[in-house]
């Protein structure tokens, strides 16, 4: 055993006798087959996300196996220990509500059992925030093991990614152009291995923000999932993790810095990557006690450069990423406008990281250099307004440029049932020009903010052709979904926002370069709204969902809980 580290004796069940807890402590562990050697040894933590609601976690057995032999053979016991997992399509309503459910499980469960050091296994869009943020707040040196992403399949010739495919054959289908026999045909070929969505989703928007931040081992972030490289990272994830028991760090709170959240934010505008993603480092950076202030995340938007081509805006998906050189050649990209001296779980820089050589640029196309971006600005831009006086978010990059300037009518749906009972009824008064709003998906509504955000567009207008429109709501949307959608619109409708205050035939207008949401509705007649609306629907009186109500923040501040904040 190392000075440092203590193992086994790391937080001892208290009894009211240290010596007694630390005898039947080991007495029980002796009960599972380890030798008095093993239990001297430091203790490295396995976080387990394993589940079988979690399709994207599948190969973590075989990877599990590959961290324990990193952590023995470096001189560590390795204990891995279950977990909540995350399995994004498994969760009803949606899984942002659970997202800090398992923050809270991983910050108890790393600070009450013993352990010198853990390795977070996660990968599925809210895992990894979740890992991270607990594992900021438990304060002990941990580090990040991503599934990586799914590799393709293919349909009649073409490539297929979960889930930027899944959606485009789904318009196809509400438009009447492909069979039903056609969409389950497809629905066979859309997610073909383990691992995380295929493309530049919210699962891969967060490795890479994650290994930004430092809390990963450098290169690993894009390893397909079914890459002999995957099980190679982990085994050295797993020596790395021993190390840090044994040297006592460094821990992911003293990674997360200013400097090392804007890096990751600058990473995020230049892969055009997910907006749950501003979301969920919003969170992480606050568990470090560090706003994410949208004027500046504009600032930044505007001086950074979209310089990768994937999908859901551009055309390929991470395995290219991967084969171009990843996450290293982002970084070495976009160097310039870095704050270099930020470390990593290996204890190096940045600088140090990218003094080091770097394999050779196979595919100019699906990452540029500054000097030839794919878009002179970033992916994503803050917008404010009368319609969003504390914030909203558009991803521009996936946006129709003609609609990003546009000034619509209000088409109003009231919650998430009323757009499902309405949206394809040859009844509805809608035009291609007007504007979708869907009220009361926020983070404090039933539905616990769900991927919603991206509204049908109604059968009929589908039928006739139109493939995108300007939508709005206090909702989410995929991270692997496209169009001109606005989002997170806070305060949300729930709270009263002014998004509450919206009727059908109002005029609202966009405009992404002034970056402006506003309801053209005079400040008197929204004075008499706000008189007449109906109360919120009765909260939830117990369990998880009543915390869940009572403690949860907006979207500018994460959606993390207000006790969980640092302050
Ligand atoms: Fe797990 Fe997309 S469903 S990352």
């Amino acid at each position: 055993m190392s000075e440092i580290a203590k193992g086994l004796d790391n937080d001892l069940t208290n009894y009211g006798d240290q010596d007694f807890a630390r005898y039947l402590r080991r007495s029980f562990a002796k009960s599972m087959g380890y030798t008095s050697e093993s239990l001297d040894k430091p203790i490295v933590g396995i976080c387990y996300t394993d589940s079988g609601f979690n399709n994207c976690h599948r190969h973590f057995p075989e990877m599990l196996e590959a961290v324990k032999r990193g952590v023995l053979a470096s001189g560590a016991l390795p204990i891995p220990f279950p977990m909540i997992s995350l399995g994004e399509v498994f969760l009803s309503p949606t899984s942002m509500v659970y997202r800090n459910l398992m923050a809270m499980a991983v910050e108890e469960m790393i600070r009450a059992q013993p352990m010198d050091t853990v390795v977070l296994m996660g990968g599925c869009d809210k895992t990894v925030p979740a890992l991270v943020m607990g594992a900021v707040s438990a304060g002990k040196p941990g580090v990040l093991l991503v599934a990586g992403p799914m590799m393709t399949g293919r349909y009649k010739g073409e490539r297929l990614g979960a889930c930027t495919d899944c959606r485009r054959f789904w318009a196809q289908y509400r438009a009447g152009n492909i069979s039903q026999q056609e969409i389950y045909q497809i629905e066979g070929n859309l997610a073909v291995t383990s691992g995380t969505c295929a493309v530049m989703g919210t699962a891969s928007s967060m490795a890479l923000i994650a290994e930004t931040l430092g809390v990963m081992l450098p290169n690993t972030a894009s390893i397909p999932a079914v890459h002999a490289d995957r099980l190679r990272a982990s085994e050295q994830t797993g020596v790395l993790a021993a190390k840090m028991a044994i040297q006592g760090g460094p821990r992911l709170d003293q990674l997360i810095s200013k400097d090392s959240v804007e890096n990751a934010l600058r990473v995020l505008l230049s892969v055009s990557g997910s907006t749950n993603a501003i979301i969920h480092l919003s969170a992480i950076a606050g568990r470090a006690g560090i706003e994410v202030d949208l004027e500046r995340f504009n600032e930044l938007s505007d001086e950074t450069p979209v310089l990768v081509d994937l999908k859901p805006v551009g055309s390929g998906y991470m395995e290219d990423f991967h084969t171009a050189g990843g996450l290293d050649k982002v970084l070495r990209a976009l160097a310039p406008q870095l704050t270099l001296k930020t470390l990593d779980v290996t204890g190096r820089s940045l600088e140090q990281r990218l003094q080091e050589e770097s394999s050779e640029q196979i595919d100019q196309n699906v990452i540029r250099t500054l000097q030839n971006p794919v878009e002179s600005k970033g992916g994503l831009i803050a917008l404010h307004g009368t319609l969003a006086p504390e914030g909203a978010i558009l991803k521009r990059a996936a946006a129709t440029p003609t609609l990003l300037e546009h000034e619509g009518r209000a088409v109003v749906f009231s919650s998430l049932e009323d757009l499902a009972a309405r949206i394809d009824s040859p009844e509805l008064d809608v035009e291609a020009e007007d504007v979708l709003v869907l009220q009361n998906a926020g983070p404090r509504s039933p539905s616990g903010m769900p991927e919603a955000g991206y509204l049908p567009i109604p059968k009929k207008l589908a039928k006739a052709g139109v493939k995108d429109m300007v939508r709005i709501s206090d909702a989410r949307m995929s991270g692997t979904a496209f169009g001109t959608i606005v989002l997170h619109v806070t305060p949300e409708a729930d709270l009263g926002g002014p998004l509450a205050l919206v009727q059908n035939g109002d005029l609202i207008r966009l405009s992404a370069s002034a970056k402006t949401i506003d309801l053209l509705v005079s400040p008197a007649e929204l004075e008499i709204r706000k008189s007449t609306l109906l109360p919120a629907p009765t909260p939830p009186s117990r369990g998880y969902r009543k915390l869940y109500n009572d403690s949860i923040l907006s979207a500018p501040q994460g959606c993390d809980f207000n006790f969980l904040v640092p302050g």
